[in-house]
Formats: structure tokens, C-alpha cells, sequence
């Protein structure tokens, strides 16, 4: 039996939050999402696949600071260019040269896309995307695949003045589901600005679903049949699927797609792209943000996309993400729980059968947890560069255990 990390510290830490910072600890993050008591909230370090908390716990993460660390945390090549860059001037008056080179590589690099325009959180890129789409096409509403996030905006996010323009103006309907989606552009003739859809569905109750055969060649001929623009938000699965974006991966041609998180190795950088048609409409926006144009995200982007190339970045994730899908899906049968391991490898979820608020993957990701394995009960994994053969062995052999201990505790 392995032993069990205690995280005084962490809980001490959050008791004195919840004095000066309302509810603590915000978004994903809040304790609400887990086995209070049994989880980390703070981090000190992070070093390869290798996170360590405010208690000094060590862990494999599977987390990778929300995927932003596509190679791993302190990534030395990476750091150390951005140091650099950092004693260099980080925000100056204007861009730095790195901002043409970042959208020269891009553009070169992600198919379809003609141009790049840069922003700090993937939020930033898809709201500016929705409002692009509406002020290119002269429309206002939206459609958005239902449980989908696209970030946490007035015209996205479910707890925010549902009674606004923007909020009124998103339809939702079922991901994959083809007849609804062509009902909702029937009874909104005239009016739909776009569409935006990940490149597959990560809903936040359940297992994530991969697009149907057909489905995005009817997306594409309906919004074009229907003057409507399509979006990728390509936040989450950016680079893990494909090193030319995720809409390449599934032969798709957007008008427009966002990406952010892993695109700089974790440091903050986002980016909306689009073809060449919408140039004009996104040359015409005021576009900007006091901290938009610091210059050591440019230079940790540009060596990230060098680093990837070199690696055989893909390759490595499938075949690590690959091992680490089957044996979690066979140690979960062998402990007689019925549970799909769903996504792509380097992005994938568990899901238990009959488990609607997840709560059963919050009791075995705090085992995981408690035994050095991070894991988030209600968001997918990540996984990086850094991940190697004997970390999933391992991952594996806790994975044995915490199964057997769950099964244990839910009787
Ligand atoms: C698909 C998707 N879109 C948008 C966002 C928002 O990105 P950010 O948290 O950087 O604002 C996220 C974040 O998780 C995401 O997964």
C-alpha cells in the first residue's frame, strides 16, 4: 500500500484566502471539484511531468498546467530563451521583431490560415473571433455546441446575465447531431453570424465525443450555403492532434481558429488566425491589451513550435497517451468497473458508467492523487513531451491500486 500525502498546508493556505479572495480559489481550480481535504491547492514547482505542492508532495501531473505545457515545465530550452528575452525588455512601447516572425511561422505552419492576430488567454481569441464573425457577416447569433466551453465571457459562460444581447443571441445545439444544427439555421434564417466548435467535444459531464463521419463536411457546406462563418476553437486540443492545427487533423476548413495554451510552453499567449477573405473585417477591429505585445511569450512560441518539430512531437504523444488509455481502461475492467477511457491519446478522459456528477471519478482521482498521480475529476488529461515509459508505468501500477480502493469505498 502506498502511503497517503497529507496537505496541511494547502488547506491552511486556503483558509486564509477565503478571507481576502471571494471563494478562494476561482474557476476549475475551486475545491468544489474535488474531495475537499483530499486534494492540492497550491503549487511550488514544476519540473518535467513532475509537480510539486505547497506540502511538498511530488506528483506525476496530469494536468499540465490546463495543457499549456505541451514539453513539460521548465522546459530548459524554452526558459532559458525567455530569460533572455525577459532581461532584454519584456513590455515595451510596440511589438518586438519576434510578433512578425511568430505570425510568419504560424501562417506558414497551420493549414488554411492567412494571418494572425495575438492576445494573452484563449478567452481573449474566441470572443474576439464571435465578434469578428458578426461584424463580417452583419449577423448576431452564434452557435455553440451545448456543454462546450469556449471561455469564461458574458457571451459563453452559463452563470452571466443570460438576459444580455450576446447571451441571447448563442444558440446551442447537440454536438454531432446534424438534423438540430440544421433546424436551428431553418428557423434563424438570415441570422446566424457562426459557428464555433472544438475540434471535438469535451463536454463537462461525460465522455468526450469524437465529430461522425460526414459531420464537418456538412458544418462547412451549411455555413457556407448560409453566409455564416465557422470556427475552430482549437484552445485545448492545439498541437496534440496535429502540428498544422487540429482542423488538419480532421480535414477540415475553418474560417477561423483560435489556439492558445501549449502554443508558448506556459507562457501566456493566444492567437486567432483566419483566411485570407475575413483580413479586412479583422484589419478593422481596435484590437489590443496593455500586456497583448510583451515580448517573451513571442520568443518562447517561436522556439515551443521549433522544438516540436524536432521531437516528432505527435508521434511520442500518441504512443505514450496511447499506453497510458489501454492500461487505465484494463485496470478499470479488472477491478469490475464498467468505464470508458475517451478523446484523443494525448488528451483523454475517464468516465465511469452511471456517474452523472462524477463523483466516482472524484473518489478515485483523490486516490490517484493522494498517492502522486495528479488527475482532475471533471477535466480531461494532458499529456507532454515529458511524459515517458516509466511514468505511465507507474501512473499504472497507482492506477491498480486506487481502482481496488475506490471500488472499496463506494461499497
Ligand atoms: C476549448 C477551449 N476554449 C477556450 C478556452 C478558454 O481559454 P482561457 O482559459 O485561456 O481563456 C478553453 C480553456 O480551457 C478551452 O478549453
Amino acid at each position: 500500500m502506498t502511503e497517503e500525502y497529507k496537505f496541511d498546508n494547502s488547506v491552511e493556505l486556503f483558509k486564509r484566502a477565503v478571507e481576502v479572495i471571494p471563494g478562494g480559489i476561482y474557476g476549475s481550480k475551486a475545491p468544489g471539484f474535488v474531495i475537499p481535504g483530499s486534494y492540492p491547492y497550491y503549487f511550488k514547482k514544476g519540473k518535467g511531468c513532475r509537480l510539486w505542492d505547497a506540502d511538498g508532495n511530488e506528483y506525476i501531473d496530469y494536468l499540465c498546467g490546463y495543457g499549456s505545457q505541451i514539453l513539460g515545465y521548465g522546459y530548459d530550452e524554452v526558459d532559458n530563451a525567455a530569460a533572455e528575452a525577459m532581461r532584454a525588455g519584456d513590455l515595451l512601447n510596440g511589438p518586438q521583431p519576434e510578433m512578425v516572425e511568430l505570425a510568419e511561422t504560424l501562417t506558414k505552419q497551420i493549414d488554411g490560415m492567412d494571418w494572425a492576430v495575438f492576445a494573452k488567454n484563449g478567452t481573449d481569441t474566441t470572443s474576439l473571433a464571435v465578434s469578428m464573425a458578426r461584424v463580417h457577416t452583419g449577423k448576431k447569433k452564434i452557435i455553440m455546441a451545448r456543454g462546450a466551453y469556449h471561455g469564461a465571457a458574458n457571451w459563453c459562460s452559463t452563470n452571466v446575465f443570460p438576459e444580455l444581447d450576446d447571451r441571447k443571441d448563442v444558440l446551442s445545439f447537440t454536438y454531432n447531431n446534424l438534423e438540430e444544427l440544421c433546424s436551428l439555421f431553418a428557423k434563424h434564417r438570415g441570422e446566424i453570424a457562426a459557428i464555433i466548435l472544438t475540434p471535438y467535444h469535451h463536454p463537462a459531464f461525460g465522455p468526450q465525443i469524437m465529430p461522425a463521419e460526414g459531420f464537418y463536411e456538412r458544418v462547412k457546406n451549411l455555413t457556407k450555403a448560409e453566409g455564416a462563418l465557422f470556427i475552430m476553437d482549437d484552445i485545448r486540443c492545439n498541437f496534440r492532434l496535429s502540428l498544422a492545427g487540429s482542423h488538419s487533423y480532421f480535414g477540415v476548413e475553418p474560417d477561423l481558429i483560435t489556439m492558445g495554451k501549449s502554443i508558448a510552453n506556459g507562457q501566456p499567449i493566444s492567437v486567432l488566425m483566419g483566411t485570407d477573405n475575413l483580413k479586412s473585417t479583422a484589419g478593422s477591429f481596435f484590437i489590443t491589451g496593455t500586456f497583448w505585445m510583451s515580448g517573451v511569450p513571442f520568443t518562447a512560441s517561436l522556439i515551443t513550435l521549433k522544438i516540436m518539430q524536432e521531437v516528432n512531437l505527435i508521434e511520442h504523444l500518441n504512443r505514450i497517451g496511447g499506453m497510458l488509455k489501454n492500461g487505465i481502461r484494463s485496470a478499470a475492467a479488472d477491478a469490475g468497473f464498467k468505464a470508458e477511457i475517451t478523446g484523443a491519446a494525448a488528451i483523454p478522459f475517464l468516465t465511469f458508467e452511471n456517474d452523472p456528477d462524477l463523483y466516482i471519478n472524484q473518489v478515485f482521482c483523490s486516490e490517484m492523487t493522494k498517492r502522486g498521480i495528479y488527475l482532475h475529476p471533471h477535466h480531461n488529461w494532458f499529456i507532454s513531451y515529458a511524459h515517458k515509459d516509466e511514468d505511465i508505468e507507474k501512473t499504472l501500477e497507482t492506477a491498480r491500486e486506487a481502482f481496488k480502493l475506490t471500488a472499496a469505498k463506494l461499497g
